[in-house]
């Protein structure tokens, strides 16, 4: 039997995770956390995407048909971008929305996701063992 592939896609500023307000994200990055989950999870091939570039993500998240689940940290465009909520409307894979910090208990703007109605599930303030939480589901 194949191996599941999950991807994991991050949006703005999440390449700065571990230097960027740790009281709120922590300081471990996101390259040495993903080091880690492949290590606990090695059945399952785990992709990695990150970017900046709004753009750039709807052209990424269209080009994932061929996996079994994501994970999706939209970052700041979860809470502004219909055009990242339409690519993911596109998609038929299970799709699961991972915020590390509780976004309910920020500013109210963040209260918002356009994303979460095509995602299975939201995860929300359990840093980044959210992403484990999200992958043991999805497989
Ligand atoms: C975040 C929460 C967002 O509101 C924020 O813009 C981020 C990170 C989180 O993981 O907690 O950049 O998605």
């Amino acid at each position: 039997m194949s191996s599941k592939k999950i991807i994991i896609i991050n949006g703005p500023n999440l390449n700065l995770l571990g230097q960027r307000q740790p009281e709120i994200y922590g300081n471990v990055s996101f390259e040495d956390f993903l080091t880690n989950l492949q290590h606990e999870f090695p059945e399952i091939k785990i992709d990695y995407i990150q970017s900046n570039d709004e753009g750039e993500l709807v052209t990424k998240i269209q080009n994932c048909a061929q996996y079994d689940g994501m994970i999706i940290n939209a970052a700041a465009y979860s809470h502004t971008s219909i055009a990242i909520a339409d690519s993911l409307a596109f998609l038929k894979i299970p799709i699961i929305e991972v915020h590390i910090s509780n976004i309910f208990a920020r500013e109210s703007f963040r209260h918002h996701s356009y994303i979460s109605a095509h995602c299975k599930a939201v995860i929300c303030g359990l840093g980044l063992n959210g992403y484990s939480v999200a992958l043991q589901h999805l497989i």
